[in-house]
C-alpha cells in the first residue's frame, strides 16, 4: 500500500506484510493500525460519514487514532509502527 493511496482524511483498510491494517491520513500524518478487532477479531471498515472505524459483527467503534468509542470492544486497535520506502508503506 502506498501513502498516497490513503486520501487525506480517509481511512484505507488492506494488508501489509501479511498483517491486516487500517490506515488513517489526517492529512498530516498516517496512522497505521492493527484492524482486527479487539472484541473478537473480525476487520473494521472505515466509516466516512462518521469518520470511524466499524466493526461489521457487533457494532464496536474506534476512533482513527484506534480509540475505542463504542463497545463491547474494550481495548483500541494498536498502532503499528511502519516507515516510508519510496511512497509504501512498510512495517518496522
Ligand atoms: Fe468487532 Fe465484535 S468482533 S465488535
Amino acid at each position: 500500500m502506498k501513502a498516497a493511496d490513503v486520501p487525506a482524511g480517509h481511512g484505507v483498510t488492506g494488508d501489509l506484510g501479511g498483517r491486516k491494517v487500517a490506515v488513517f491520513n489526517s492529512g498530516e500524518t498516517l496512522t497505521v493500525l492493527d484492524n482486527t478487532c479487539t472484541h473478537m477479531g473480525c476487520q473494521t471498515n472505515w466509516d466516512e460519514k462518521d469518520q470511524v472505524w466499524d466493526c461489521p459483527c457487533h457494532g464496536s467503534r474506534y476512533s482513527s487514532d484506534g480509540s475505542v468509542v463504542r463497545g463491547p470492544a474494550m481495548d483500541p486497535l494498536p498502532p503499528l509502527p511502519y516507515h516510508l520506502a519510496d511512497g509504501e508503506i512498510v512495517l518496522d
